[in-house]
């Protein structure tokens, strides 16, 4: 079983998985874009939400060391099929440790649990505009509604 976990760490330095983009415009994708100020690599991580606010589809470029790629490739695997508040809660001790990553190399399993906090805050606030957005548009229909009724004039016989 050791031998097996073993390789399965390796291979996603070897083979990382879900490499690539998601279209960054489309209304259930989030983009985390993070710098790792020590070493200047940089990390893109995109997830896809389905209506129930569970991660679909993930995908990740990074430009960085080996142990930032492998990191970003176990984020990936580890975060589908997740809810957006249990992916949050994922921290980069939990991959240092899977990866067997060395003191030196944490920034770099740091910045795999930036960039998944970094799109899920983009995925967020994309869903708040859209829902101020429809918002404005109720409220808007709730005020032509309301001009036709007779409150004023009640108000002002009492
Ligand atoms: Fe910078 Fe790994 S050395 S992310």
């Amino acid at each position: 079983a050791a031998r097996g976990y073993h390789e399965k760490v390796i291979s996603h330095y070897e083979k990382p998985r879900n490499v690539g983009s998601l279209p960054k415009n489309d209304h259930d994708v989030g983009t985390g874009l993070v710098g790792a100020p020590a070493c200047g690599d940089v990390m893109k991580l995109q997830i896809r939400v389905d209506d129930d606010g569970i991660i679909s589809d993930v995908k990740f470029k990074t430009f960085g060391c080996g142990s930032a790629i492998a990191a970003s490739s176990y984020m990936t695997e580890r975060v589908m099929g997740l809810s957006l508040d249990d992916a949050g809660k994922i921290k980069n001790t939990e991959i240092a440790k899977e990866l067997c990553l060395p003191p030196v190399k944490l920034h770099c399993s740091m910045l795999a649990e930036d960039a998944i906090r970094s799109a899920i805050r983009d995925y967020r606030s994309k869903r708040a505009k859209l829902a101020d957005g429809k918002a404005k548009t109720t409220q808007a229909g709730f005020i032509d509604v309301s001009q036709n009724s007779p409150t004023g004039e009640t108000n002002a016989t009492h």
